[in-house]
C-alpha cells in the first residue's frame, strides 16, 4: 500500500527519498513521485511503474533541494497514471503534498473546491487534501508555518477517512509538516537532519531515534528541531523517542532468489525466536509478559474472539482448533471486514485478539477499536510490536519473525501459528490441562524448528511437481480439522503468486457442490497426514480419482496408501497431529513459489497486491 518518505536539513534529499522508497517497495505500489524545494520552486517527476522508473526519471531531469517528500502509490482513486501519482500540488502549485489512505468524503470536499473555482489535474481523493489545505493556508494572512498547521488542522477536522500526509510549501522553505490518521507515519531523529516515513525500515542507517506517530498528532520539522500538535488542537502527548528496531535491518535476500523463498527458509529460525524464553517446562505452560494480565483474570474468560484479513484470517481460523483442544474455550473467528460492522455480542469476559502481522490493516484495526467500544479486553498479536494495532491494544504478544518484505506472507504465518498453539497451552494450563500433557506440548512444540527444517528439504521434489503442473488452469485445495485452514492458506498463496483460480475446502464438502469441478485437468491437493480422520481423507481421494482427477496428495513417512493412490506424493516427517498444519504450510508455499517461479511472475510483488492494506 501507499507509502511516503521525506526528510529535511540535508542539502541534497534525493538519494535518501530514493533509497527510502526502495526500501518500501514491499509495500505493493504501481506508480511513485517526489518533490523537493529548491530555491523558492518546488519540483516534482513521477513516473508509471517501479522506482527504477522514477530514478531513471530524476537521472534524466536531475532534481536538488530540501525538504522533500516522495512517495510510492497504491491506486485507490483514479487508474495508474502520472497525473494520479503523488505528489499532488494545491491550486497555487506552491503547495505539495503526499498522502496514504482514503479520503471517505472525497467526492463531496471536491464538488465544494470545484463549486469555488478549483481546478482538478488527477482523479484522486490527494488532491482534495492538497487543494483545501492550500485554500486554507491562502486565506490566513500571516502565511507562516504556524497558518500551515493552523490549515491542516482545520482541514482535516472535516476529512473522514484515514490518511498519513506529508506536506512542504515553496513559501515556508525549511519546513516540512506532516499528519496522521489511521495510516502509520514514524518520524526519525538525527543532529542535523529529519525525517518521516510510512516504516521505519527505510529510515535505518539514516537515523538512530524515531518517533511513532499518533492518530491525529501533526509534526511540524525544520530540520533542527520537532514540534508535535493534534489536529484538534489540543496538547500533543509527549513524544517517546525509541531507538530504531534492529529487525528492521535486515532486509536483503541473502542467498536466495527471492524475499520469498529467504523468508520460507527462515521458518525453523523464527518458530524458535517466537517461542525463546516463552515455554516453561518446570510449570508446563507459556508465558507472555505482554499480555499484563493474572492467570486469575485470564481464567475468567467465557469466550475468545479471534480477528484478522486474508492469510491472518487463516491463521486465526487454525488457532481455533489449536486453541479449543488445548484450553476448552470457546473460539470465535471472524474477518476483521465483517466483524467491525457485525452487531457482535460482546462483553469483559470476552478476549478479542486482533491478529496482524503488520498491525496497521484498517479493518483490523478497526475491529480492535470496535471491541473495546464494547468492553471487550483486547489483545494484538502482531509481527510488528510499534504498530497501530500493537499500542492501541490492552496487551499483547509480538510474533518476532523480523521484517516480512516478501508481499505473500510466509514466516508470520507460521509464528503466529505458534503463538496460537503457546496460547491454548497457557490457557489450557490454568484450566484443566494437566502437567503432563503441558509438558508433552512443550517437548512438541520444541521439535517443531526442526520438524521444519526436514520438511524443507522436500524443496527439490516440490519444485519438480510445480513445474509439471504450472499450466494448470484450476487448483483445488483440501483438508480436514486444523489442516482445513491450511488448505484455504495454500488456496491463497496459489492465487496472490501465481494468478491462477485456486479453491480451498474441508475435505468432505467435496460431494456437497465442489466435485463438479472434478476432470482430469483439474488437480487436487489434499492435505492427509497419519491423524484420526486419515481414512476419511482417503474415501475423498478415491472419489476423485473414480472421476479421474490428478491428486497431489501430502501425507507422512512411510505412508503406502497415498503412494498407490495419488499421482504425486510428498511426504513429511511423522509429527504430533496438532504439528501438521506447520509442514503442510510449508510444502504449499514452496509449491505456490516454485509454481510463481515457473511461470515467470513477480514472486515477491504480485500485481495488485499492498503487504500493508492501510484502507478499508
Ligand atoms: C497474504 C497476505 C494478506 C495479509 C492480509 C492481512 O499473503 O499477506 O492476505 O495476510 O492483508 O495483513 P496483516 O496480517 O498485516 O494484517
Amino acid at each position: 500500500m501507499c507509502g511516503i518518505v521525506g526528510t529535511i536539513g540535508k542539502k541534497d534529499t534525493l538519494p535518501f527519498l530514493l533509497e527510502g522508497l526502495g526500501r518500501l517497495e514491499y509495500r505493493g505500489y504501481d506508480s511513485a513521485g517526489v518533490a523537493v524545494l529548491s530555491g523558492n520552486e518546488i519540483h516534482i517527476r513521477k513516473s508509471v511503474g517501479g522506482v527504477s522508473q522514477l530514478v531513471q526519471t530524476v537521472n534524466e531531469q536531475p532534481l536538488r533541494g530540501s525538504p522533500g517528500i516522495s512517495h510510492t502509490r497504491w491506486a485507490t482513486h483514479g487508474e495508474v497514471t502520472e497525473e494520479n501519482a503523488h505528489p499532488h500540488l494545491d491550486a497555487s502549485g506552491r503547495l505539495a503534498l503526499v498522502h496514504n489512505g482514503v479520503v471517505e468524503n472525497h467526492k463531496h470536499l471536491r464538488e465544494e473546491l470545484i463549486g469555488r473555482g478549483h481546478v482538478f489535474r488527477s482523479q484522486t481523493d490527494t488532491e482534495v487534501l492538497a487543494h483545501l489545505i492550500g485554500e486554507a493556508f491562502d486565506q490566513n494572512s500571516e502565511r507562516n508555518r504556524p497558518a500551515l498547521i493552523h490549515a491542516m488542522q482545520e482541514t482535516l477536522r472535516h476529512v473522514r477517512g484515514t490518511y498519513a500526509i506529508a506536506i512542504i510549501h515553496a513559501d515556508l522553505g525549511e519546513f516540512l509538516a506532516a499528519a496522521r490518521s489511521g495510516s502509520p507515519l514514524v518520524l526519525g531523529i538525527g543532529k542535523d537532519a529529519q525525517f518521516i516515513a510510512s516504516d521505519a525500515v527505510a529510515l535505518d542507517g539514516w537515523v538512530d531515534d524515531v518517533i511513532y506517530m499518533k492518530d491525529q498528532d501533526i509534526a511540524a520539522l525544520d530540520g533542527e528541531s520537532f514540534h508535535l500538535a493534534t489536529v484538534s488542537g489540543s496538547a500533543a502527548s509527549p513524544p517517546k523517542l525509541r531507538k530504531i528496531e534492529l529487525e528492521a535491518r535486515a532486509t536483503g535476500k541473502g542467498r536466495f532468489a527471492h524475499h520469498m523463498l529467504k523468508e520460507i527458509h527462515e521458518q525453523p529460525e523464527t518458530l524458535r525466536e517466537a517461542m525463546k524464553g516463552r515455554l516453561d517446562l518446570e510449570e508446563a505452560t507459556a508465558r507472555f509478559t505482554g499480555l499484563h494480565r493474572s492467570n486469575e483474570q485470564l481464567r475468567d474468560l467465557k469466550r475468545i474472539i479471534l480477528t484478522g484479513c486474508g492469510t491472518t484470517f487463516h491463521a486465526a481460523l487454525t488457532g481455533e482448533y489449536l486453541i479449543e483442544s488445548l484450553a476448552r474455550i470457546p473460539v470465535e473467528c471472524d474477518y476483521a471486514s465483517e466483524f467491525r460492522y457485525r452487531n457482535a455480542p460482546i462483553d469483559p469476559e470476552t478476549a478479542v485478539f486482533a491478529m496482524s502481522q503488520s498491525g496497521e490493516t484498517a479493518d483490523t484495526l478497526a475491529a480492535l477499536r470496535e471491541s473495546k467500544r464494547k468492553g471487550a479486553l483486547t489483545f494484538g498479536i502482531c509481527n510488528n510490536v510499534f504498530s497501530t494495532i500493537s499500542r492501541e491494544s490492552e496487551g499483547g504478544i509480538g510474533l518476532r519473525a523480523g521484517v516480512e518484505i516478501g508481499v505473500a506472507a510466509t514466516k508470520t504465518f507460521t509464528s503466529e501459528l505458534v503463538i496460537l498453539s503457546m496460547l491454548g497451552l497457557m490457557l489450557g494450563r490454568i484450566r484443566d490441562l494437566s502437567h503432563s500433557d503441558g509438558e508433552e506440548v512443550i517437548e512438541n512444540l520444541q521439535s517443531l524448528p526442526d520438524l521444519v527444517a526436514r520438511t524443507l528439504e522436500c524443496n527439490d521434489l516440490i519444485a519438480g511437481i510445480a513445474a509439471k503442473y504450472s499450466k494448470t488452469r484450476n487448483f483445488l485445495f483440501m483438508g480436514r480439522q486444523a489442516n482445513f485452514p491450511i488448505a484455504l492458506e495454500g488456496a491463497l498463496k496459489m492465487k496472490e503468486i501465481t494468478y491462477i483460480p485456486a479453491t480451498g475446502y474441508p475435505s468432505a464438502e467435496l460431494k456437497h457442490g465442489v466435485i463438479a469441478l472434478i476432470n482430469e485437468e483439474t488437480p487436487s491437493i489434499v492435505l492427509a497426514p497419519q491423524d484420526d480422520v486419515f481414512e476419511k481423507n482417503i474415501s475423498n481421494i478415491e472419489e476423485i480419482k473414480a472421476r479421474r482427477g490428478p491428486v497431489i496428495a501430502l501425507g507422512t513417512h512411510g505412508d503406502s496408501t497415498l503412494r498407490s493412490l495419488c499421482d504425486e506424493t510428498i511426504l513429511l516427517p511423522a509429527a504430533p497431529v496438532f504439528l501438521t498444519p506447520f509442514l503442510n504450510t510449508i510444502v504449499l508455499q514452496l509449491l505456490a513459489y516454485h509454481t510463481a517461479v515457473a511461470l515467470g511472475c513477480n514472486v515477491d510483488k504480485p500485481r495488485n497486491l499492498a503487504k500493508s492494506v492501510t484502507v478499508e
